[in-house]
């Protein structure tokens, strides 16, 4: 079972760079994958779009469609909700009264790996958030099956990277509790995967290992801890494989190369 994440898509985007140029080359990079490495399915953690608009979407949905894998997907602080679902409808993973606005986060068995895609959106900003309702709602959705190894997905990472203007956006540290204590009674989970940060870094999480994947599109943050001003690097652009190995869910970091695009 292999699940390839893609992140911070950003599609639309004019300020840096050519974003839906970098995404072929993440698609035509997965695509090639063979054999075991060839995905189940793609995993897209968030910030599909730049701006949350109706033409963002039908972009983005387009160039995914080049994928060889269906395609689930979960919001970031530039999407929209409303769009998103639009775009990607969750059709019974969520009741037929769900209003269009309503937290978009599901939960399905993929390929023997369970995924459960959380929702940390703050509409109109580009804070995250994971309030005790959706800390309920994962613990409720956790204990419906103990057994699948279990990979959470969520666009804002639970912990700090060292990086002063991205920290600042983390969910608030009693919100970050309430998460870790979730996941310290759930064992089946393997792995909390997370974008957002457009660098690859790893922590844990109430015990559960926590990584958050590079972005496919090519600006990248630099790491210099603590310093107040935040770097743009020119990529490396990258996305994460997930494959169950023996019961692990291991993850591997892979660059884009963009001469492949
Ligand atoms: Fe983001």
């Amino acid at each position: 079972m292999t699940i390839v994440q893609l992140t911070d898509l950003h599609i639309g985007a004019t300020h840096a760079g050519d974003p839906a140029a970098d995404l072929r080359a993440a698609i035509g990079a997965v695509n090639e994958q063979r054999a075991g490495s060839a995905p189940d399915a793609v995993l897209v953690t968030g910030d599909l779009v730049n701006d949350g608009r109706p033409e963002q979407y039908a972009e983005v949905t387009a160039l995914l469609a080049t994928l060889d894998a269906p395609v689930h997907v979960l919001p970031g602080n530039h999407d929209d909700r409303a769009g998103l679902r639009a775009a990607f409808p969750l059709g019974a993973l969520e009741p037929d009264d769900t209003p269009a606005d309503a937290p978009y986060r599901w939960a399905a068995v993929i390929a023997g790996v369970r995924v459960v895609a959380c929702d940390t959106l703050i509409p109109g900003t580009d804070d995250g958030a994971f309030p005790p309702e959706q800390a309920d709602w994962l613990d409720r959705t956790l204990a419906q099956d103990a057994s699948t190894p279990t990979l959470v997905a969520m666009h804002h990472p639970p912990f700090a990277v060292g990086v002063p203007i991205l920290d600042a956006m983390l969910p608030a540290p009693g919100e970050r509790s309430g998460l870790a204590a979730v996941l310290a009674r759930h064992p089946q989970v393997r792995r909390v995967a997370c974008g957002h940060v457009h660098l690859a870094a790893a922590a844990s999480c109430g015990g559960a290992p926590v990584l958050t994947a590079p972005s496919t599109w090519r600006p990248q943050f630099g790491l210099d801890i603590g310093d107040p001003e935040l770097r743009i690097l020119d990529g490396p652009a990258g996305y994460v494989i997930h494959a169950l190995l023996d019961d692990e869910l291991v993850a591997h970091v892979r660059p884009v190369d963009l001469r492949a695009g």
